[in-house]
């Protein structure tokens, strides 16, 4: 196995660890990536030493150079540092077991197996040697490689033991699934589906990292169709559980929004890496079922599932511990206008409306454009032709308008400023009436986007308010 272990620093450690004659093996992700040829993303190094692996990260790091900065977390029993690209962590072999009056664990220093055992998946529990007799010695008990090779995710032990260690690996399992494309075996599914509701003791940064790694594979969809099967998206997630279903009456069914939100997630994920946009696509539907109503001989309807769906963003962001930054800010400003590039492509298009949509969309119009087309999920290959096709319209008139009018990211040609020294006022409504009546004519298409032109409009709707220039008007 030393194809795993060719970079230098694992001759590093195997040197230290033999000269304190301790054994000490590199495991979990980086042994599975290396058997999966997956470049590890973020070059993650887990180093389980028999006995302290506090003492050899420190001897370690000192080696290599008496500068680095070690990390050590004496409660965990761990440590660790970086060295170039690597972040290398060491933790002593543990084993555990639990005092079922108490349920504190009781730890106590182990043997390898011990501490493999106690790892999430058997993929994550294999362990290369690095001590310099048995270097590159494969040490693989649950047959992780089998499961590797039959692309299952598999706990070592049974697995409501191995969950009710840390419930986060139920999520970790789905992560894993949808990350590398395997499946859950059964009988650690069904542990999952029992212990689904165990998932509330844990923490939400721990629950939203995991979350955000399934929003940025390949096919997320796929993760959130297991955390709806196995029961954990009621408990981590219950807006979007909420979306699932289908309603008629009348002969007439509306579509399933929880599928089709993910079908609308996987459109957007081919085109984009933006972790932000993607969640726009997940929660652009997110308030049809609060808007959802059933009219006779009309059929189903969800209007202002956009704007509500905007304003419940915060709220989602602020309970799952998202940023309440300007990521959630464009998440709500994309969810509010996801309907006006399709409203506009079903009408004649106004250069007025163009500007409008420029004028709210800003910097993001692009990526709006892209979450309409995304949005796109019929099946009726002639309706979807057209309704790109009609986005196509949108487009080029989004590319003329924009080009003449520069209306982007829209800056007022007169501003407050000159307002108030032009007619030698103070700040007040008079100033916020005189700049709205600018923009408004602007975006109407009455005056261009140009400082005379607004100069001009100032002055006119100003002698309208009773005010009269200060200064000679040039
Ligand atoms: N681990 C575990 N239980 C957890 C978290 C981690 O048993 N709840 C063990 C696994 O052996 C895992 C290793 O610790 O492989 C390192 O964890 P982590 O860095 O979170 O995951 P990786 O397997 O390295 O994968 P990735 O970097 O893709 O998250």
């Amino acid at each position: 196995m030393n194809i795993c272990l060719n970079d230098k620093i694992f001759r590093i450690i195997s040197d230290v660890v033999t000269a304190e004659g301790v054994a000490a093996y590199v495991t979990g992700g980086w042994v599975r990536d290396c058997l999966l040829k997956r470049d590890h993303p973020g070059k993650d190094i887990d180093i389980v030493v028999i006995g302290s692996g506090i003492d050899i990260a420190e001897k370690t790091a000192y080696r290599i150079d008496p500068g680095i900065n070690v990390s050590v977390f004496k409660n965990f029993g761990t440590a660790m540092f970086r060295w170039k690209e690597y972040e290398i962590e060491f933790v002593g072999a543990r084993k555990e077991s639990y005092d079922r009056g108490s349920r504190k664990p009781v730890v106590e220093d182990g043997t390898l197996e011990d501490d493999q055992k106690r790892r999430d998946f058997t993929i994550n529990a294999m362990a290369v040697s690095l001590g310099k007799d048995s270097f590159g010695r494969f040490l693989d008990p649950f047959n992780g490689t089998e499961d590797l090779k039959n692309k299952i995710i598999r706990t070592p032990l049974e697995p409501g033991m191995t969950f009710s260690d840390d419930p986060l690996r139920m999520l970790r399992a789905v992560r894993f699934a949808t990350q590398l494309g395997f499946s859950i075996d059964e009988t650690t599914f069904l542990s999952i589906s029992e212990n689904a509701g165990r998932m509330r003791i844990v923490s939400q940064e721990r629950i939203i990292a995991e979350i955000n790694k399934i929003m940025m594979c390949e096919k997320p969809s796929e993760g959130f169709i297991l955390l709806e099967r196995s029961g954990l998206l009621g408990i981590i997630f219950p807006e979007l559980d909420n979306l699932k279903g289908i309603e008629k009456k009348g002969g007439k069914a509306h579509k399933d929004n929880f599928l089709h939100s993910l079908e609308v997630l996987d459109n957007i994920s081919q085109r984009t890496d933006n972790l932000w946009l993607r969640w726009a696509a997940l929660l652009h539907d997110i308030a049809k079922p609060l808007t959802k109503k059933y009219t006779p001989g009309t059929g189903w309807s969800f209007h202002g599932h956009e704007f509500k769906g905007s304003k419940m963003i915060p709220d989602i962001f602020r309970k799952l511990k998202l940023p309440l930054n300007e990521n959630m800010k464009y998440v709500q400003k994309l969810v509010d206008l996801h309907l006006r590039p399709i409203a506009l492509s079903q009408e004649e298009i106004t250069d007025s409306a163009i500007r409008r949509l420029l004028f709210e969309a800003g910097d993001d119009i692009d990526d709006l454009m892209l979450l309409c087309e995304a949005d796109i999920t019929s099946k009726n290959e002639k309706r979807k032709n057209q309704h790109l096709e009609n986005f196509g319209v949108v487009r080029q008139k989004l590319r003329e308008i924009e080009e003449k009018d520069a209306l982007r990211n829209f800056q007022p040609p007169v501003d407050g400023e000159e307002i108030i020294r032009t007619f030698g006022i103070r700040p007040g409504k008079e100033v916020g009436i005189i700049k709205n009546a600018i923009r408004e004519a602007i975006l109407d298409g009455i005056i261009p986007n140009e400082h005379d032109a607004a100069r001009n409009l100032m002055i006119e709707k100003g002698k309208e308010l009773g005010l009269s220039p200060a200064e000679p008007v040039i």
